[in-house]
């Protein structure tokens, strides 16, 4: 039995297509807005979780899933202990700079930068790596916000079709990042449930 973590969100959908695609039922699972069930037997060879992304890498890096299907995003945030068996090529969006349309953000030397994120490792990595000296601000909801109300100078964020930026007057400076969903493994489980996990990566792929 191998239990696999796939995120709830944007790239649920594509991960239960997946499996799908395979000939498993996964009706309850894509039902799961309605059941709020949050696991899920699939047949006699998968137990499925649903969880947040940070959660997926968590349940998988301490070996509590087997495999995990996140973005990018979020393993490039984490920098956890799973290893990465494959970009399922769904998802696809990156990570960027934005500021507000038209206004000078970089080469201020009297002011440090301000950028707001829910990704402060993404951001103080490039910004450190680009040798730009900034002040992270952690944002947990639309990061958007951030420079709109004077909070920050701009936001590290994940752009896919960049109708958010537009609708509120923001435009990407610089991209960081691509980014899709990958499938992840714990590096145990890889090593002790090897045939398991190759069968998994099959259907999957
Ligand atoms: C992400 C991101 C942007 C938006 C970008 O948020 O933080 O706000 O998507 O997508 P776009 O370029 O297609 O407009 P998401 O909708 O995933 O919600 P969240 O704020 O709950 O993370």
């Amino acid at each position: 039995m191998i239990t696999i973590a796939l995120t709830k969100g944007r790239i649920l959908d594509e991960a239960i297509k997946l499996f799908e695609k395979a000939g498993f039922d996964v009706a309850e699972i894509k039902d799961n807005a309605k059941n709020r069930k949050l696991i899920f037997e699939l047949g006699t060879s998968f137990r499925v979780i649903l969880a947040k992304s940070a959660d997926v890498v968590t349940f998988t890096a301490r070996g509590a899933c087997d495999c995990g299907i996140v973005g990018k995003d979020t393993l490039l945030e984490m920098n956890a202990n799973v290893t990465e068996l494959a970009d399922l090529n769904f998802g696809k969006c990156r990570f960027a700079v934005a500021a507000k349309a038209g206004e000078t953000v970089f080469g201020n030397k009297n002011k440090t930068l301000c950028v707001g994120t829910k990704y402060p490792h993404v951001a103080r990595t490039y910004f450190n790596e680009s040798g730009i000296d900034c002040e992270i601000v952690k944002i947990e909801g639309s990061v958007e916000l951030a420079p709109l109300l004077g909070v920050a100078d701009c936001i590290v964020d994940i752009v896919e079709s960049g109708s958010t930026l537009r609708a509120n007057g923001l435009e990407v400076l610089r991209e960081i990042a691509f980014i899709s969903a990958r499938l992840i493994a714990n590096p145990a489980s890889l090593k002790i449930k090897t045939a398991d996990i190759k069968a998994l990566s099959d259907i999957l792929l």
